[in-house]
């Protein structure tokens, strides 16, 4: 090859890194406490519990907050209804970059007051496959975070139902893992697995992942023998992990997922808004009992 074309085919690779590369994000005042919502079984309500959640944290208590959404489906935006821009940048970008590339890049404004969100990526279940080739695949997502951490009192990453790449990502970038069960015994198997996976998590890659419970979830209060049974099973399996909080079935959290809207402005005084205040309540004065021990 020619002295001149080489030196054009090296600049060229020069711009089309630099093209993939950050914006430079200035660091806030913030510390966030970051937690995965997680759980290997699908529909228990992960997302409705990490949106509402976080818009328990932003409208009821001032936080600010930023929900990521880890799974292809991208129902966290669905549930928001957000709009986004086409083209903005989005987790996968930030995962797949060939140089570091910070999530800040990929943040958009929810429309609540406090509340920010990824955009949707349907592209991440493609990335999954891409990433298995790369070297640290697990811990992208943990350094892509480092600038949000302090723009955020809270990030909540929403994760796909399995315990693949992805959800690996989250755990690792996590301080700590909520999980959804709801009273069924494969949902209940589920939690068995993801804690061993937290398990992994703190020893063999060295992360140190809190649990900080389980959260029963579209609790029917007509099948009682078959909740007790799952709750007796909870307890004795997991016991101190298993919160006060219960959320019931409840039409108005499916219906604000529909609408997408969060359930504090779709209806406020529901069961399941409740419900979704007190789980926030107690995830706080979880974290206020930590801090004082
Ligand atoms: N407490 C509840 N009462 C009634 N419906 C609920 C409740 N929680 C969740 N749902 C509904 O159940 C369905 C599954 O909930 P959600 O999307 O939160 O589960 P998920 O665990 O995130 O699912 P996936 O594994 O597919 O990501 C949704 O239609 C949601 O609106
Ligand atoms: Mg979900």
């Amino acid at each position: 090859m020619d002295g001149p074309r080489r030196m054009r085919n090296l600049l060229n690779a020069g711009f089309l890194k630099r093209k993939g590369a950050s914006e430079t994000h200035p660091r806030g005042p913030r510390q966030a406490r970051v937690v995965a919502v997680a759980a290997q079984k699908g529909g228990v309500g992960k997302t409705t519990t990490a949106v509402s959640l976080a818009a328990a944290l932003a409208s009821l208590h001032g936080q600010r907050v930023l929900i990521v959404d880890v799974d292809p489906q991208a129902h966290v935006h669905a549930s928001l209804r957000a709009v986004s821009r086409p083209g903005s940048v989005t987790l996968s970008d930030v995962l797949l970059a060939d140089q570091p590339r910070d999530l800040m890049d990929a943040v958009v404004p929810s429309g609540i007051e406090g509340l920010s969100l990824t955009p949707p990526d349907k592209a991440l279940h493609e990335a999954e496959g891409r990433l298995a080739a790369r070297v640290g695949r697990e811990v992208i997502l943990q350094a892509a975070l480092d600038t949000a951490r302090t723009w955020f009192d809270t990030i909540v990453l929403d994760c796909p139902p399995n315990l693949g790449t992805l959800t690996l990502n989250a755990l690792l970038a996590a301080d700590e893992v909520l999980v959804p069960c709801d009273m069924s015994l494969l949902a209940l198997e589920g939690v068995a697995d993801l804690l061993d996976t937290v398990h992994t998590v703190n020893t063999r890659l060295r992360h140190p992942l809190a649990v900080v419970g389980v959260v029963r979830t579209r609790v029917d209060g007509r099948n009682l023998k078959q909740n007790q049974a799952i709750e007796a099973a909870l307890r004795d399996n997991f016991g101190d992990l298993l919160l006060s909080t219960s959320v019931p079935v409840n039409s108005a959290l499916a219906q604000a997922q529909t609408e997408g809207r969060a359930i504090f402005d779709f209806s406020p005084r529901s069961k399941g808004a409740q419900a979704y205040a007190r789980l926030a309540d107690e995830w706080l004065s979880l974290s206020q009992a930590e801090a004082a021990s």
